[in-house]
């Protein structure tokens, strides 16, 4: 019998930027959108099928993060390269802050281990993940591999092993996606040149949103929806103080507020990218969703919290 392996997205729900900083941020899986890889009979090698891309990897194809990773689990598991073909596939945009890398190597990795019968821990993923991501990221942060392989909410601290946490109840996103493309890295630096001309400005904001990203964790926790959308909307004004917010951005997070969301802010980079919103219920998650769809934008609904 086929089966099949799979991995979730991310988005970060509080602290992006501020993380920069050595504060600390929360990411949360967004398992209604995922990666899903599935193995069948090779022609004598090891081929990784990414259907979406329509391209194929084998062991020799040079730079690439799947390759990294099945050479990693064929020498760690003292294999010899199987004869087998790892179809993939992902509902996951790519490049736009939703962990699509992550998640398509979770997926891969998923996929191979289970073929040949090994079996791997979450954090055993996450590791290997996590050295697959430097061919695509260069110096990630380790925050996508680990929400992406334990599919929990992550507490993470540049430099320090992320925390993986329990909310304490079911809680219903919507995504809103501006259809501008932004750069993290323009983003990223943008904020570093405004902290060189004021740097003690800058880390008042970055002060607050520690504070909010530690409130937001615990409210999680304990499962304090409006508090969570309150902490939620402080932390989007607090990304617009520091300059990576877009109109865009703020249409959509008006709709989701007109529409009755707890509470909303910009996930990721900004300048662009993605807006994320809070729903007490399905009900209203639709109605959030269905408001974004009319005004022209693409929009996801997720939840977290509880096994989907
Ligand atoms: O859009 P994402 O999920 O790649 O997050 C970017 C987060 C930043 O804090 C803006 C940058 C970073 O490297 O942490």
């Amino acid at each position: 019998m086929e089966s099949r392996f799979s991995a979730p997205g991310k988005i970060i729900l509080f602290g992006e930027h501020a993380v920069v900083y050595g504060k600390p941020a929360i990411a949360i899986p967004v398992s209604d959108m995922r990666a899903v890889a599935w193995s069948e009979p090779g022609d004598g090698q090891l081929t990784i099928n990414a259907l979406d891309i329509e391209k194929q990897f084998s062991l020799k194809s040079k730079n690439n993060q799947f390759v990294t990773l099945a050479q990693t689990i064929l020498q760690k598991t003292g294999s010899n390269e199987p004869s087998l073909t790892i179809n993939l596939t992902s509902t996951l945009p790519q490049g736009s802050g939703m962990g699509s890398s992550a998640a398509t190597s979770t997926a891969v990795c998923r996929a191979l281990s289970g073929y040949l019968g090994v079996d791997l821990a979450a954090n055993d993923v996450s590791e290997l993940v996590f050295d697959a991501e430097k061919i695509v990221h260069g110096n990630p942060s380790g925050i996508d591999n680990t929400v992406v392989a334990y599919e929990m909410p992550v507490y993470f601290i540049k430099g320090q092993k992320p925390k993986t946490f329990e909310p304490g109840k079911l809680f219903h996103l919507v995504i809103g996606d501006t259809g501008i493309e932004a750069s993290t890295k323009e983003t990223v630096s943008n904020v570093r040149k405004m902290w060189k001309v004021q740097p003690s400005l800058m880390n008042g904001y970055f002060n607050e949103i520690e504070r909010v990203t530690e409130n937001g964790k615990k409210a999680i926790e304990a499962g304090e929806e409006d508090l969570v959308g309150e902490l939620m909307d402080e932390n989007h004004d607090l990304l617009n103080s520091i300059g990576v917010g877009h109109d865009t951005l703020e249409k959509l997070v008006e709709i989701a507020k007109e529409n009755g969301a707890l509470g909303a802010k910009l996930t990721g980079g900004g300048g662009g990218g993605n807006m994320v919103a809070l729903a007490e219920d399905k009900t209203t998650q639709k109605k959030i969703h269905n408001a974004i769809t009319e005004a022209g934008y693409r929009a996801y609904q997720t939840s977290f919290g509880e096994q989907a």
